[in-house]
């Protein structure tokens, strides 16, 4: 026990208190460096000055347990925001590189192409542009899956074109039939085809039809209203006996296990 005792003592007084402290915040040019720290862990937040953009992370963090700083050192760049750029497509901006605070472009899109978002943006004080930048597509949309167990018809997947869904026999559609291409995206969700229940068929042949269709009415009504199990069993066998009291006043047998 002792011989265990002594090495660790030791080596707690080797290390000095100091050693759980994280690394200096690396510096980075044309930046204002805020940093806090608390017992736990520190945080730096680097902004850059005017004149200049940040690439990278803006906020680093270090903790007791790793003692590095979780993220590599960002840069200021020359521009008071990024570059803006567009591409299948051209920006119009007032002065060149590098872009200055307040600076407004505007864009427009090649021939064959669609501006997504706004046709303008400017430099904002915080080095971000407002509104975001846009983006030039296609209009196409892409092809969407076959759904099992149906197809689709479609001329082509431009802007503007429909497509058209059905179902193989014994499949019904779930959701929008047909759908269009709108600037790249479907005007609805692709549907799906859900298998037409043999038991919902096979009910109509059945003698006791009349009680089934009680049944399942009443079992669409619980369901409606969002009922839990437990009392749906239970109204089902108060059901149940009020038909049986009804048989019975008419003179009929009751079959078990007709449900
Ligand atoms: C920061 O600026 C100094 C002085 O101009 C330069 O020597 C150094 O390489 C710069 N650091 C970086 C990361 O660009
Ligand atoms: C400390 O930082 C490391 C690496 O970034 C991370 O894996 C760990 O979960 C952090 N610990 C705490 C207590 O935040
Ligand atoms: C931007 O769009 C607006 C309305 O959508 C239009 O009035 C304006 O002329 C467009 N500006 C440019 C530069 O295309
Ligand atoms: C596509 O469908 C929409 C709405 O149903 C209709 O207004 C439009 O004319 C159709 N377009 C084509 C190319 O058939």
């Amino acid at each position: 026990m002792k011989s265990w005792l002594v090495p660790c003592i030791l080596i707690a007084w080797l290390f000095p208190a100091s050693v759980d402290h994280c690394l200096d915040p690396p510096p980075v040019n044309f930046s204002i460096l805020i940093a806090t720290s608390t017992e736990e862990r520190s945080l730096v937040t680097y902004n850059c000055i005017k004149g200049y953009h940040l690439e990278g992370k803006k906020e680093l963090f270090c903790n007791k347990t790793s003692l590095v700083w979780d993220s590599p050192t960002p840069v200021c760049l020359l521009g008071h925001c990024p570059n803006p750029m567009l591409v299948n497509g051209q920006l119009n901006s007032s002065k060149l590189e590098p872009v200055s605070e307040e600076e407004v472009v505007t864009f427009k899109c090649d021939v064959g192409y669609i501006l997504k978002g706004s046709n303008w943006s400017q430099c904002q004080k915080d080095h971000t542009w407002s509104p975001p930048l846009p983006m030039c597509i296609t209009g196409q949309c892409e092809s969407p899956k076959r759904p099992k167990h149906g197809h689709f018809k479609a001329r082509d997947f431009n802007s503007g074109s429909n497509i058209t869904f059905r179902c193989d026999v014994g499949y019904q559609l779930i959701g929008a039939q047909s759908l269009q291409c709108m600037d790249g995206e479907w005007s609805d969700e692709i549907p799906i085809c859900e298998e037409i229940l043999e038991s919902m068929v096979e009910t109509e042949k059945e003698p006791e039809r009349n009680i089934c269709e009680t049944v399942q009415k009443l079992m669409q009504c619980q369901k409606e209203r969002r009922n839990t199990l437990e009392e749906l069993k239970y109204s089902l066998e108060i059901k149940k006996l009020q038909l049986e009291k009804k048989k019975a006043v008419m003179g009929t047998e009751i079959k078990e296990g007709s449900f």
